[in-house]
Parts: structure tokens; C-alpha cells; sequence
């Protein structure tokens, strides 16, 4: 019988830590839900020590589901720990996760520690946490630089204040595959009260390996695996978590392992997690990519139409891509829309199925065929950004050969309708700087890029921008069949996640 492998989502932690995408409560809330539905067994939801936003979409998450483990990133000592606890406490099945750092680098030059110190540091936080819960995971941060024999006798000493799962992260994406399947061996066997303690690996993707290094630790007898959804997160990112669930699928003879995945959800979670973070997903991108699936090649085409596995080694259906393509229009009902939603992961309440059939119908006026895409702008920005400051009432542009190219822009600021007009070398341009004007904001626009959801001239374009303001850096992104809206609404939707930093500030310093 093969054996389980527990997958901890760490998308809403060391996800958000990519630079940009911060997510706000409800936001937090929406992707939770939909990684509880995809089968993740631990969510592992922020680290509420580091803002009061993170502490309370934590716990508005902790309170919500039912069914995964909620995990609270802490750092070593009774402040994180408290504040780890306060926002994971309700959850039907809580975990604190603390950390401290084992390699000598990071002992020496950023704790300023002896190894003596840190076991004492982990052995008093590990028991801390303990008398709170009893599901304490214990991270050794930077494992893969750290001294054999010095990271064994830590998680020993971790394992014995009560430690239920012992973490390997391969924090600077370092490690080559062979050399970390090794260390995770060398660790279970020379850590000598280990059975019965989960052995888990972090690892990122620094050299391109995070999957492989996961998968060979798997080999190794790692059974939890941390990863994110696309693979965001810290610089170069996480282990994606739909490369590992696949490999596994796809080849159990060399990986006779089970998870509670349910792989139909991927392409939906892919999806959300893009559309809330603004991280657009790489083309080439393995399983999720716009391209993954598709055969360019006609030699390919013809060896796919006679058989789909000459050069298909994964269904798309599988990873819920193509199940029923059903395409609406204007004439399509409520009905048809909430049953549609619900096939790609979004059950509404009434309330808000209200607000995107408005948006729906709108939408369906000026565009054929509404597809699956377009549905998922509609949630997000129907829904989830309910607490939006600045609100697109209205814009009008003149543009063109022999003009000076002009925006008139309404705006709602916290409910109030103010309008001014911008000018500027195009169209987009003149629509920024009116938008900045109404706004009182000084952002820079550091990138600016436009993608079409679909094919045909009707196609709704996205546009992703990202912002920076006093040090802070947002990513917005808004959908529209009109470019020059789409991109409004992207600037906008940058302003509101840098509003909603400066708002929820980021009490730690960052520590990774
Ligand atoms: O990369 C890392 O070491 C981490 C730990 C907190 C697990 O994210
Ligand atoms: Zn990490």
C-alpha cells in the first residue's frame, strides 16, 4: 500500500512574501477556502506576528474551516508564539510552526548565537508552543547549509520539548536533488527519537530545483511536503505545489505515494491565485502554464489527434482544464451563471452572485462569448475587493493622430465622487495622471503589461502594473474588452493594495 504524503500550503505565507503580493483579508479568506476544497491538509495562513492585517485574516481563517490545519508562522520566542496562537486558536485543528535559523552564517552574522543557545532558544519555544497545542512544527531554518550532526542534535532536543513535525527547509534554494535527499536520510537516521514525528521539507526554487529537491526528499522518506500555489513566493519562489502532485500522479511507480489532493482543482486554484496576487502565471509555466497543454508542433498535432498520450503524458481533464467548455452569453440566465461558477470553484451566496450577474450582463453586452476567464475577473473584481478605497466610476479619453491625448476620470474615494481630467503622451498616460491627480498619490510605475484572456478582437485584456510608493511595491491588475479601462482599473487596484499597506503596516522585520 503506498504512503501518504501531507501537503502544507504555504501560498498565503511565504507566497505573500513575493515581492507585491500582499493579499488582503478577504482575498486571504476566498484562496483559503479554495485550498481547503483543492485538499491541502494544512493551510498554513500568515505569520501574525508580523502585521495586525495577517493576524486577523489568520484567524478569520482559523474560524472559517473546518477541515484543514491551520498553521501560524512564529519566530522563536513568547511574542510570536502568543500572537501565533491567539489567530490559530479557534481553528478546528490548529498548529503553531516556530522557527529559529541552524546554519552557522545565520547564527553568527544575524542572531548573533552559539549552536548552545539556539537548541536552548527552540527547546524553550518548541515547549512553549506545546503547552498551548499539541500539533507544534518546528522548522530549522537555512538546514540544508547547516552542520549535519549540529542540525540531528537540534531536532532531537526540538523533537523532546514536543516537536510533532521536524522541518528541513532548503531556505536559499541551494540544494542540488541528490545531495538533499541525502541529508533528509542522514537526518532520520540520526536523529534518534524521530519515529513518530512528521519529517517535512521547505524548499526554494533559487537554481530551478525546488520540485526535484522535494521530490528526492519524498524518495528519501520526507512525508510533508511545503509548497505553494504556482510556485510563488520569497525571490525565485516555493516548490510549486501542482509540480509535485503531478509528478506523483503521473509516475507512481517511481513514487508510490498518496495525497488528499483532489487534482480536478488545480487549474482553479492556479487561476485564483493569480488573479488575487496579480503574479501573472509564466506561459512555459509546468502544468498551469497557458502553454502547458498545447501543441504547437504539427508533427505533435497529428501523433495528438491519433492518440493523446503519443505526446500527452497528463490529461488536462485532470487537472480540471476542458471539463464541460461552457460558454454563456446574454441571453444566459442566473441560473446558468451560479451553476457555471460553481464548476470553476466559486460557490456564491445570493448577495453575491447579485453583484456578478450585474457585472455579468454588463459585461455580455459588450462581448459574445463570456468564458471562464472572464467569469474569474468578474468574481474578483465583483467580490473580492468589496474594500476597495478608490472605485472607477467613470472614464472618458480622446486620443489619436492629431491630438493631445486627454482623460476625464470619476472616481469614488471611500464613497465620495470626485472628477478631474488628465493629460499625457497616450491614452493610458493621460488616465494615470488624472487618476494620481484625484488620488493625491506619487506612485511610480515600475512595470506595465498587457495580455489578452482569450483570442479574437473582443477579448478581454488584462493588464498587470506594478507600484511603488515610499518603499512599498503593490501589483494591480484589471480586466476590460477595452484596453485603455483595463488598465485604469489596474493602476487603481495598485493604489488600493499600497493604500491598504500603509494601512496594515509590517511589524517584523523581514527574516527570510
Ligand atoms: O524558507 C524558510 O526557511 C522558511 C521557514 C520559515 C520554514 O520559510
Ligand atoms: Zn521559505
Amino acid at each position: 500500500m503506498s504512503e501518504k504524503v501531507y501537503i502544507f500550503d504555504t501560498t498565503l505565507r511565504d507566497g505573500e512574501q513575493s515581492p507585491g503580493a500582499s493579499m488582503n483579508a478577504a482575498e486571504k479568506l476566498r484562496l483559503a477556502t479554495q485550498l481547503e476544497k483543492l485538499g491541502v491538509d494544512v493551510i498554513e495562513a500568515g505569520f501574525p506576528a508580523a502585521s495586525e492585517g495577517d493576524f486577523d485574516a489568520v484567524s478569520q481563517i482559523a474560524k472559517k474551516l473546518k477541515k484543514a490545519e491551520i498553521a501560524g508562522l512564529a519566530r522563536t520566542g513568547k511574542n510570536d508564539i502568543d500572537r501565533a496562537w491567539g489567530a490559530v486558536q479557534h481553528a478546528a485543528k490548529p498548529r503553531i510552526h516556530t522557527f529559529i535559523a541552524s546554519s552557522d552564517i545565520h547564527m553568527k552574522y544575524k542572531l548573533n548565537k552559539d549552536r548552545d543557545e539556539v537548541v536552548k532558544t527552540a527547546v524553550e519555544s518548541v515547549r512553549y508552543a506545546k503547552s498551548l497545542t499539541d500539533n507544534v512544527e518546528f522548522s530549522a531554518e537555512d538546514a540544508s547549509r547547516s552542520d549535519r550532526d549540529f542540525l540531528c542534535k537540534l531536532f532531537e532536543a526540538a523533537i523532546e520539548a514536543g516537536a510533532t513535525t521536524v522541518n528541513i527547509p532548503d531556505t536559499v534554494g541551494y540544494a542540488i536533488p541528490s545531495e538533499f535527499g541525502e541529508l533528509v536520510k542522514y537526518v532520520m537516521e540520526h536523529t534518534p527519537n524521530i519515529g513518530g514525528t512528521v519529517v517535512s521539507v521547505h524548499c526554494h526554487n533559487d537554481l530551478g530545483l525546488a520540485t526535484a529537491n522535494t521530490l528526492a526528499a519524498i524518495s528519501a522518506g520526507a512525508r510533508q511536503a511545503e509548497v505553494t500555489i504556482n510556485g510563488i513566493g520569497e525571490r525565485a519562489g516555493n516548490t510549486s505545489l501542482e509540480e509535485v502532485i503531478m509528478a506523483l500522479h503521473t509516475r507512481p511507480n517511481y513514487l508510490p505515494m498518496e495525497t488528499n489532493i483532489i487534482t480536478e482543482e488545480i487549474h482553479s486554484s492556479s487561476r485564483l491565485v493569480s488573479m488575487i496576487t496579480g503574479i501573472i502565471v509564466q506561459p512555459n509555466k509546468a502544468i498551469v502554464g497557458a502553454n502547458a497543454f498545447a501543441h504547437e508542433a504539427g508533427i505533435h498535432q497529428d501523433g495528438v489527434l491519433k492518440n493523446p498520450m503519443t505526446y500527452e503524458i497528463m490529461k488536462p481533464e485532470t487537472i480540471g482544464l476542458n471539463k464541460n467548455k461552457l460558454v454563456l452569453g446574454k441571453h444566459s440566465g442566473r441560473h446558468a451563471l451560479r451553476s457555471r461558477l460553481s464548476e470553476i470553484g466559486y460557490d456564491l451566496s445570493d448577495e453575491e452572485l447579485n453583484l456578478v450577474f450585474k457585472k455579468f450582463k454588463e459585461l455580455a453586452d459588450k462581448k459574445k462569448h463570456v468564458i471562464d476567464e472572464d467569469l474569474e475577473v468578474l468574481v474578483s473584481e465583483g467580490i473580492l475587493r468589496t474594500a476597495d478605497i478608490f472605485v472607477l466610476e467613470y472614464l472618458h479619453v480622446t486620443s489619436g493622430t492629431t491630438v493631445l491625448p486627454m482623460a476625464s476620470v470619476k472616481l469614488s474615494i471611500n464613497g465620495r465622487s470626485v472628477r478631474d481630467a488628465g493629460y499625457g503622451n497616450g491614452p493610458i498616460d493621460a488616465a494615470f495622471n488624472a487618476i494620481a491627480k484625484l488620488t493625491d498619490t506619487e506612485s511610480e510605475l515600475l512595470r506595465f503589461s498587457v495580455s489578452a484572456l482569450s483570442g479574437g478582437t473582443d477579448a478581454m485584456g488584462e493588464v498587470t502594473v506594478r507600484l511603488k510608493e515610499n518603499g512599498l511595491i503593490a501589483l494591480g491588475k484589471g480586466a476590460d474588452p477595452d484596453i485603455i479601462t483595463a488598465s485604469a482599473k489596474a493602476y487603481i487596484n495598485g493604489l488600493n493594495r499600497l493604500e491598504y499597506l500603509k494601512e496594515h503596516p509590517i511589524q517584523a522585520s523581514q527574516f527570510m
